[in-house]
């Protein structure tokens, strides 16, 4: 089957088209991604109005893109998957307006996609063997949560942030030492020039860790130590040594993370982990799950650093599966910004 997949939830506008099979191994034909980075760089952080308008804008010529790279008609395909929830809201309805328009034209199912789901099902193309059952860790600009994938379309959250996300933390503490939006990949970069270590004997970072048996996050104790940190030595006048910030928080964030890796995998009884998300790309958080899976006898996947950030490729490998279940909507279909 051939599925066109369709992204509109953030600053990403993006269209896809992937072939499926029955027994759900996906090809990426095309994946077309126009970023409104730029944009919203000026403000520090994604302005919802200005998203909303730069995916009108972008929305028909993407498509287009994504159909004639991938070499396939309208007529050709056979669903149009599309992110319907979670995302900003005046972001997601443009997506999901243009797919009922679309799916109507050229009589086709519409497949609404969940924007977790679909950073997971980015695994599938990367690791074409994957099956459920299987555990997740999806860190993002909205999530760090846990699912247990007991089925390519059956999710159970088993852990979660309570308050800020990983990526959300790594971006508001970019910007505050000067990076430009989104902070998260400049953060990482600038980490490995620093020594977290050495680093943390005169930067006094909290390690956030809730307490009990649960698989729940906590990043706003951390971030809101590290903002008075660096408000401490702006007041007093003392340079920041920006490297030595940028890994002893990274570390800070990248050791919460992992501390809970052995016990989800054995509440789950799972032994594969899955990384998804943008802060999937971040090389720190990668070495270290790959140590942690090690050292628990679990395979780990890796999403291709193209396929961590938002893309329209995942949406459609999810639509693929969505589609062997028959979860299919009808033009009355509408977008959620909750989860
Ligand atoms: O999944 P995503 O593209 O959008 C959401 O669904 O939220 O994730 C975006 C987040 C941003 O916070 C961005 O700074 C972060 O992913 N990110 C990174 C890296 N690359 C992107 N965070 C840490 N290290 C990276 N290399
Ligand atoms: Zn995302």
């Amino acid at each position: 089957m051939l599925i066109l997949g369709i992204e509109t939830s953030c600053d990403e506008t993006s269209a896809a088209v992937v072939s499926g099979d029955e027994s759900g191994a996906v090809r990426v034909l095309s994946n077309v991604v126009a970023s409104q980075i730029e944009t919203h760089r000026l403000y520090g952080g994604v302005v919802p109005e200005i998203a909303g308008r730069a995916h009108i804008e972008a929305i028909s010529s993407v498509v287009e893109e994504a159909l004639s790279s991938a070499g396939v008609t309208p007529r050709e395909l056979d669903g149009v998957a599309v992110t319907s929830h979670p995302g900003l809201i005046g972001a997601l309805l443009v997506g999901v307006n243009f797919a009922k328009s679309f799916a109507y034209a050229n009589s086709l199912p519409i497949i609404p996609v969940n924007h977790i789901h679909a950073h997971t099902a980015a695994a599938y193309i990367s690791a074409p063997d994957l099956e459920p059952p299987f555990l997740s860790l999806v860190v993002s600009g909205g999530h760090t949560s846990f699912y247990h994938v007991t089925d390519y379309t059956s999710y159970t959250e088993i852990g979660a942030t309570r308050d800020d996300a990983a990526g959300e933390a790594f971006d508001k503490v970019g910007r505050v030492i000067g990076l430009p939006y989104p902070g998260g990949a400049a953060l990482d970069a600038l980490a490995h020039e620093g020594d977290a270590s050495e680093a943390k004997k005169s930067i006094d970072l909290p390690s956030p860790a809730l307490s009990g048996d649960n698989l729940d996050f906590s990043f706003s104790g951390l971030k809101t130590a590290a903002l008075n940190y660096l408000n401490g030595m702006r007041q007093r006048g003392e340079e920041i040594d920006r490297a030595a910030f940028a890994a002893a928080f990274t570390d800070a964030v990248v050791k919460a993370i992992t501390k809970k890796v052995p016990s989800a995998l054995k509440s789950s009884g799972c032994s594969t982990l899955v990384l998804a998300g943008g802060v999937a790309a971040n090389s720190h958080l990668r070495a270290s799950l790959d140590a942690a899976c090690k050292k628990a006898h679990a395979r780990l996947i890796l999403p291709e650093l193209k396929l961590c950030g938002d893309n329209a490729a995942m949406v459609a490998a999810q639509g693929v599966h969505e589609f062997i279940a028959g979860n299919f909507s009808d033009t009355y279909l509408n977008a959620s910004a909750c989860d």
